[in-house]
C-alpha cells in the first residue's frame, strides 16, 4: 500500500471542496492547493474568463498539465475543479499520488449552494437545478468510482473537515502495517 502524502478532494460543483481544504489543510498543518485558482493565477484570468475566452478545451488543457506536474509534490490537500477528474489520465495520477476523497451533495443541496453561478461557466442558469441533475447524474459513474465517500448534506464546513481527517488518520495508519 502506498504511504499517503496528499489529500485529494474531489465532487460536484458546491460540495465545499475549497473550504473543506483549506480547513483540514490548517488542522493538519498540509499545504492547500486549488486546482481553479492556481489556473486562474497562472493565466491571469478568472476561470468563467478562460471559458469564455479560450473555451473548455483550453482550460481542461490546463487541467491535465498541472495534474501532470502534481507527481511531485508532497503533503498537499488538493481541492480539484469539479470536472478534473473525468479524464481517466487526471483520474490515474491522482490516484496515484494521494488519497482520494468524494465530497457528495444532491441536486437540491448543490442548487442551494451555489448562489452565484456566473463563476461556473458550466451552468448556464437557464435552468439551473436541471443542469445540476443532468451534469450530475452523467458524471456519477465516474464519481462513485472513489472509494472514500463524505455526504455532506447535513453537514457544515467543520464537520466534513473532521471526516477527512478521520478518514484521512484511518488510512494513514493502515498504510504504515
Ligand atoms: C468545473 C468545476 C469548477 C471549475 C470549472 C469546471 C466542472 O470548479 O473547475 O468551472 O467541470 O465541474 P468547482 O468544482 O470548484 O466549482
Amino acid at each position: 500500500m502506498n504511504l499517503v502524502s496528499n489529500i485529494i478532494l474531489c465532487g460536484f460543483m458546491g460540495t465545499g471542496k475549497s473550504a473543506v481544504g483549506q480547513a483540514v489543510s490548517k488542522e493538519l498543518g498540509l499545504t492547500f492547493l486549488d486546482t481553479d485558482r492556481l489556473i486562474e493565477k497562472r493565466s491571469n484570468k478568472s476561470v468563467a474568463d478562460i471559458f469564455r475566452e479560450e473555451g473548455e478545451d483550453a482550460f481542461r488543457y490546463y487541467e491535465n498539465k498541472l495534474v501532470g506536474e502534481l507527481g511531485y509534490l508532497k503533503n498537499l490537500v488538493i481541492a480539484t475543479g469539479g470536472g478534473m477528474i473525468l479524464s481517466p489520465g487526471n483520474y490515474a495520477q491522482l490516484e496515484a499520488i494521494g488519497i482520494m476523497i468524494l465530497l457528495r451533495a444532491t441536486p437540491e443541496t448543490i442548487f442551494a449552494r451555489i448562489a452565484d453561478s456566473r463563476r461556473r461557466p458550466l451552468l448556464s442558469n437557464s435552468d439551473l437545478k436541471y443542469e445540476i441533475e443532468d451534469l450530475l447524474a452523467k458524471r456519477s459513474p465516474i464519481y462513485d468510482k472513489i472509494k472514500y465517500k463524505i455526504d455532506t448534506d447535513s453537514m457544515d464546513i467543520r464537520q466534513v473537515s473532521q471526516k477527512v481527517i478521520d478518514i484521512y488518520k484511518d488510512y494513514y495508519e493502515l498504510s504504515r502495517y
